[in-house]
């Protein structure tokens, strides 16, 4: 199916705009928990086969398949964790809390069936500190699914009984904490800080036993998995990435806003179909695909579609160079171009300057490096001084050079992708608007 077949088709936000979508008895008037009943009668193996065949790939922003990730978990794990991230941060991306305030339901739903396909019996959901509102919509979901009897009471299933609880932890504000391994840390009380890898979660995660760690938006998807089958979410999809897509688009749009829309629809169809163009029909300069820590496509490219692998492998898309004719590599033969990312979609008109955008990029990097290691620590701030200068039309010769050597001896050289998450926009700014950069730097009398 093609992405103008699925036209239409809503999963995550079918509730949207629905009068107390929030509250259980409209999500089970909805079809709401039907996944579940549906889920134990099969056993957790036949499940986790059904999101294999989905596609569904995390939509938290490295596209990683959710099937495959939830089959690391070993075989001889004791106790096994899954925890919801929630903790949203990412500049350009207002999608989880808008699940989260519409309908926290069908994630405490998701959540249950996933827990029960890895073998959960605690599960948590970390939410981003200063989501108040939801956190207080999110918990009143809970308490309600706890007295329906959802959570906290056995249920009896194709694997014998099955008990599952639900923790609601909020955040301290810091952006870092959405990094898989710092959450952990900080779930556990401890600095939030992120760990070397491996071992990765699914090995020794929370409380150093097996863990997984998924999406709001990825554990949404799965009661319609279960309920109307892998194969029905993949075809709604790509070759190799189900279901639909949440995207949320701001910037110099006459409509921004949040939209579930068919994986794969190209960027020209949502500004000037879906988000109505450009304010003031002005000229599209470019755009930021899926949160700022992705390189931005220029005007020429918005042709690609909104999809995974398109994103980093479509031909028509230049790539993204270290510096003049030297193309980056994101290793494993893949180039970066750029990548789908969290679905924050900003776009910028001819008027917009990108040095500036760049340069307000950098700072918030460089202010929410956790400060381990080096090169992000040291690397960040090089790059958010030296595009504030040139910003502030007060580069100096070689300013632009730098930029490129810094981000590149950044990245791939961290424990985190926070520095990659400062370093690939840094190179795809530099390579799709560098003479922005160069008018910028001083003149010299
Ligand atoms: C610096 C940094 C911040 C992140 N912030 C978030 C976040 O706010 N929400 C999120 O779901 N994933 C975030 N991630 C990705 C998570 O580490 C993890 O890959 C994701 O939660 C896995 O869920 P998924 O497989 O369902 O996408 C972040 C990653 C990095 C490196
Ligand atoms: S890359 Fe940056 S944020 Fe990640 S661990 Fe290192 S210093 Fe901390």
């Amino acid at each position: 199916m093609g992405w103008q077949d699925a036209k239409g088709t809503k999963i995550v936000t079918r509730n949207f705009g629905v009068a107390n979508s929030h509250k259980l008895a409209v999500y089970t008037s909805g079809g709401g928990w039907e996944g579940f009943k549906k889920a134990i009668t099969a056993a957790p193996p036949a499940l986790l086969d059904e999101v294999k065949k989905s596609n569904l790939r995390g939509r938290g922003g490295a596209g990683f398949s959710t099937g495959m990730k939830w089959s690391f978990i070993p075989k001889e794990a004791k106790r096994v964790y899954l925890v919801c991230n929630a903790d949203e941060s990412e500049p350009g991306t207002c999608k989880d809390r808008e699940l989260l305030a519409y309908d926290p339901h069908m994630l405490i739903e998701g959540m249950t069936i996933a827990s029960y396909t890895v073998g959960c019996k605690h599960a948590y959901i970390y939410i981003r500190g200063e989501m108040m509102r939801e956190a207080k919509i999110v918990q009143a979901a809970i308490d309600e699914a706890y007295e329906a009897g959802w959570l906290g009471r056995e249920h009896a299933t194709a694997n014998g009984p099955f008990k599952l609880d639900i923790t609601l932890h909020r955040g301290a504000g810091a952006y870092i904490c959405g990094e898989e391994t710092a959450l952990l840390n900080s779930l556990e009380g401890q600095r939030g800080w992120p760990r070397l890898k491996p071992p990765f979660p699914a090995v020794k995660g929370l409380f150093k036993e097996a863990t997984i760690v998924n999406n709001v938006e990825t554990l949404m998807n799965v009661p319609d998995i279960v309920l109307k089958g892998g194969d029905w979410f993949a075809k709604l999809g790509t070759a190799k990435s189900g279901g639909t897509r949440i995207v949320c688009v701001s910037g110099h749009v006459k409509k921004p806003g949040v939209y579930e829309l068919p994986m794969g629809i190209p960027f020209r169809d949502l500004i000037y179909d879906v988000c109505g163009g450009i304010v003031g029909d002005r000229p599209l300069k470019g755009l930021i695909p899926g949160g700022s820590s992705m390189p931005p496509l220029d005007a020429s490219e918005i042709d690609v579609p909104i999809e995974f692998d398109a994103l980093m492998t479509d031909p028509r898309i230049k790539d993204v160079e270290a510096k003049p004719g030297v193309p980056f590599d994101l290793g494993g033969g893949r180039r970066l171009k750029t990548m789908a990312g969290s679905g924050g979609v900003v776009v910028f008109d001819d008027s917009t300057d990108v040095v500036a955008l760049c340069a307000r990029i950098m700072r918030f990097y460089a202010h929410e490096s956790c400060g381990q290691c080096t090169p992000c620590r040291e690397g960040t701030g090089w790059l958010a001084r030296v595009c504030t200068r040139l910003a502030a039309g007060d580069g100096r010769p070689g300013d632009v050079d730098l930029l490129a050597h810094v981000a590149v001896g950044i990245a791939g050289n961290t424990i985190c992708a926070l520095g990659e998450a400062a370093a690939w926009p840094m190179l795809g700014f530099l390579t799709k608007f560098r003479g922005d950069f160069e008018q910028r730097l001083r003149k010299v009398a």
